[in-house]
């Protein structure tokens, strides 16, 4: 049974494109189909965080970087730290893969491409003939309800709307496996790793379970299936049993407003939609309907020609255009900034990403407190690597929600990772503040540090909870109790409100 105010949600999310003619299909992103892109752009391939420019960005190169085609080697920061500190534990969250389109553009010839696995074809990994057969031993594994009936491998040779392709499946071992380089020397699973020890968990969606598993296949070659447990979120904001929060829907509703003023005062974007409605021979209002950007940038990430339709009567035919796709990606990325002016979106993601959060905190927790000196470990570990495989709808609000309101949009594959790290029990040269009350037996006990990371790009210091930490001052680290009292409390200082509870009930808009 799904509650009012997930239907109210999911209503939201589909008209959030201001498409209110398209019925919700599927989970619809925030920005375009779950594929939108939006994402800061600057001139810089690599950084996460746009270098200032002064000129233009350019549309067309953003939209190659959030196709993130796997052709060339990538920097990964993870695994990085002070020596002697200790790695307690990793928490990922993942965007699934290169994506089939979600929406087709009328009267075009939807692109053909091959969404079974060959590692014959490009691209392809070394371990994809591995993973393959493993994925058929996949009856082994554990499965909550529903995922049990969702294919483990992309498996049609047209692809399906939404289906993951080849190109997702390996993003995502080379994800894994960049991961299992980064944490080798740190000992994170022991090799008799124990089934608490490892969470996974993912939407119902067929590209978001395989994503997931082609990511951990990458991080623990030929995992032993009958320890994993995979897990299902309902939600694609991953909130468990606390989605209930009004509050959060109506910021939607007014970022959904402010979106819409304004895309209808962009006259070259309405002027672009009517041109490109012509070439089709459709409705101006259907082609919008049809997300067309989302089927251009399939085209684009495949190298595949924008589609035709053949010259007819009344004008129409001809082909759509790389500056059409050029006007509405401009105009995606004036949206941006506008959005994160309004701040709309950003109390929208405090309070949708607030379960999260407050799950990756007390894991944290957990995981401190079974790692406390002399303290008797807890038999079969804590969870100290957890992969959530998710939408760009879940990871934008995530990076909102952290301040990471600069980053750019999350492209096919984007990971961010949560590290838990332990100082050694005496820092050398270094003066422990005094401890507080009732903690002297803790005062030898190294202390706790997080570290926050964006494809591979360590963003700590951009969060609003350690934007302002002096590290060079004694503490190189971010310490985890920023990001503890961040969660708890300080987060919901933008919705005037010091809990989840208050900020979702307390008082109207
Ligand atoms: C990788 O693929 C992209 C998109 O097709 C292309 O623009 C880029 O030049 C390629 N890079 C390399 C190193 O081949
Ligand atoms: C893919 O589907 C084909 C035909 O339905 C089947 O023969 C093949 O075993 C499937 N491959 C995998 C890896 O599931
Ligand atoms: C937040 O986490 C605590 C455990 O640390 C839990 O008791 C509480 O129910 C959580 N709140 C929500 C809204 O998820
Ligand atoms: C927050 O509370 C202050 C003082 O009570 C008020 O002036 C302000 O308008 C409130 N802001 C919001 C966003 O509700």
């Amino acid at each position: 049974m799904v509650s009012a105010a997930a239907t109210l949600l999911f209503f939201f999310l589909s008209c959030v494109n201001l498409i209110p003619t398209t019925p919700a299909v599927e989970q619809r992103p925030f920005q375009t189909a779950d594929g939108g892109v939006g994402g800061a752009l600057g001139k810089s391939r690599k950084r996460v965080f746009p270098v200032p420019h002064t000129q233009e960005p350019d549309p067309v190169a953003g939209a190659y970087e959030y196709c993130n085609t796997p052709n060339r080697s990538e920097q990964a920061l993870e695994g990085h730290s002070l020596p002697d500190y200790k790695l307690l534990s990793v928490q990922i969250m993942i965007r699934h893969g290169d994506r089939y389109p979600i929406y087709s553009i009328p009267k075009t010839k939807r692109p053909a491409i091959d969404c079974t696995l060959s590692s014959s074809r490009k691209p392809s990994h070394p371990l994809l003939n591995s993973f393959i057969s493993h994925m058929g031993q996949g009856g082994q594994g554990h499965w909550e309800s529903p995922l049990s009936s969702v294919p483990r491998l992309p498996n049609h040779s047209a692809c399906e709307m939404g289906e993951l392709t080849q190109t997702g499946v390996v993003q995502h071992l080379r994800n894994g496996q960049l991961l299992h380089h980064a944490y080798k020397h740190h000992n994170l699973l022991p090799p008799k790793w124990s089934p608490r020890q490892v969470w996974v968990e993912t939407t119902g969606k067929s590209r978001t379970l395989q994503s997931g598993l082609a990511f951990l296949y990458g991080f623990i070659p030929d995992f032993d299936w009958s320890k994993l447990t995979v897990r299902h979120q309902w939600s694609t904001l991953f909130c468990g049993s606390a989605c209930d929060c009004p509050a959060r829907n109506r910021y939607l509703e007014e970022e959904q407003k402010r979106q819409y003023r304004i895309r209808v005062s962009d006259t070259e974007l309405e002027k672009t939609y009517v041109d490109m409605a012509r070439t089709l021979g459709v409705l101006t209002r259907q082609l919008r309907a049809a997300n067309p950007i989302d089927s251009l940038l399939c085209h684009l990430c495949h190298g595949i020609s924008f589609p035709c339709v053949p010259v007819g009567e009344s004008g129409a035919g001809g082909c759509l255009t790389m500056a059409q796709f050029a006007v509405i990606r401009r105009q995606q990325l004036d949206d941006e900034v506008d959005r994160r002016q309004a701040k709309l979106y950003h109390k929208y993601a405090i309070m949708a990403m607030y379960p999260y959060l407050n799950r990756t905190a007390t894991k944290m927790e957990r995981v401190a407190r079974d790692n406390e000196a002399g303290r008797q470990r807890r038999a079969g570990g804590e969870e100290v690597f957890t992969l959530s495989s998710a939408h760009d709808v879940t990871v934008a609000p995530l990076l909102s929600a952290l301040g990471l309101e600069e980053a750019r949009f999350p492209r096919f594959a984007a990971r961010l990772v949560f590290e838990l790290w332990k100082s050694p029990p005496a820092i050398q040269g270094q003066p422990k503040k005094k401890a507080g009350k009732g903690e002297k037996s803790k005062a030898k006990d190294g202390e706790l540090f997080l570290r926050v990371l964006y494809n591979g790009e360590d963003v700590t210091f951009h969060t609003t909870f350690c934007r302002t930490h002096d590290r060079h001052a004694g503490q190189p680290l971010c310490p985890l109790k920023n990001f503890l009292s961040f969660v708890r409390k300080d987060m919901f200082r933008v919705v005037n409100a010091t809990s989840y509870q208050e900020a979702c009930y307390g008082r109207p808009v």
